[in-house]
């Protein structure tokens, strides 16, 4: 398919479609269920599709907030948080904890979900979610425009300090990924992909 007649816009003078379309072309999206403790130790449990892994070793990981939101103004208080897998069996689950609510409301209560306690840091970890990231803060970074204005967005960069995988996920000392169902962001009001394992195929890098 050529591209010789694409439909053409600066996001700056809109997109002119029905729906801004950048969310469905990026993605799907991996989903950061990020868990952290408010100062006053009240526990909060969000999804991020603007998430993705940054760094091998050590591991970094992050997610950008639109907006000043609780998990935001809770790592920025206490410096941790705990990333959970985001799979099938808990997708509705992981959806109402996106349910815009006061800080005192602690999410796990609304998923119906079981804090675990983390080992080394403080915030819970989801014990219904099989695999999760206990994380340090290593960086807040406020976003810009290319004018360098700054934008209300920021992206929360941590290291991953301890790894908890469910153990039927290993197979032969591999990280089965399709066995996990993982479900990511794909657009629109609420369209989400499952991975399977017919998603998957190998391609070998060259050398
Ligand atoms: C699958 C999914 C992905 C989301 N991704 C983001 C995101 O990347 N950034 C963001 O600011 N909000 C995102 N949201 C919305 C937040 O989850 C929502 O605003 C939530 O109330 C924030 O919770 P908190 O204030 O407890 O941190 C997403 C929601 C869902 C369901």
């Amino acid at each position: 398919m050529a591209n010789a007649d694409a439909h053409y816009y600066q996001p700056a003078h809109g997109h002119g479609l029905k729906h801004d379309p950048l969310n469905s072309i990026i993605g799907p999206r991996p989903i950061g269920w990020i868990a952290s403790l408010s100062a006053a130790g009240v526990p909060n449990l969000a999804p991020y599709s603007f998430f993705n892994a940054f760094n091998y070793r050590p591991p970094i990981i992050g997610f950008a907030s639109t907006g000043r939101k609780d998990s935001l103004n809770n790592i920025e208080a206490t410096k941790e948080f705990v990333w959970n897998l985001a799979t099938r069996p808990l997708a509705e689950r992981m959806n109402a904890t996106s349910a815009t609510v006061a800080p005192e409301v602690d999410e796990f209560v609304l998923g119906g979900l079981t804090p675990a306690a983390s080992r080394l840091v403080k915030p819970p970890r989801v014990l219904e979610s099989p695999v999760n990231f206990e994380c340090r803060l290593t960086q807040i970074l406020q976003l810009q425009g290319a004018a360098g204005d700054q934008i209300e967005t920021w992206l929360v960069l941590g290291e991953v300090v301890a790894v908890h995988i469910e153990r039927q996920l290993l197979v032969e000392g591999v990280y089965d990924t399709a066995a996990a169902r993982p479900i990511l962001r794909a657009g629109g009001l609420g369209y989400y992909a499952e991975i399977r394992p017919d998603a998957m195929f190998e391609m070998i890098r060259p050398r």
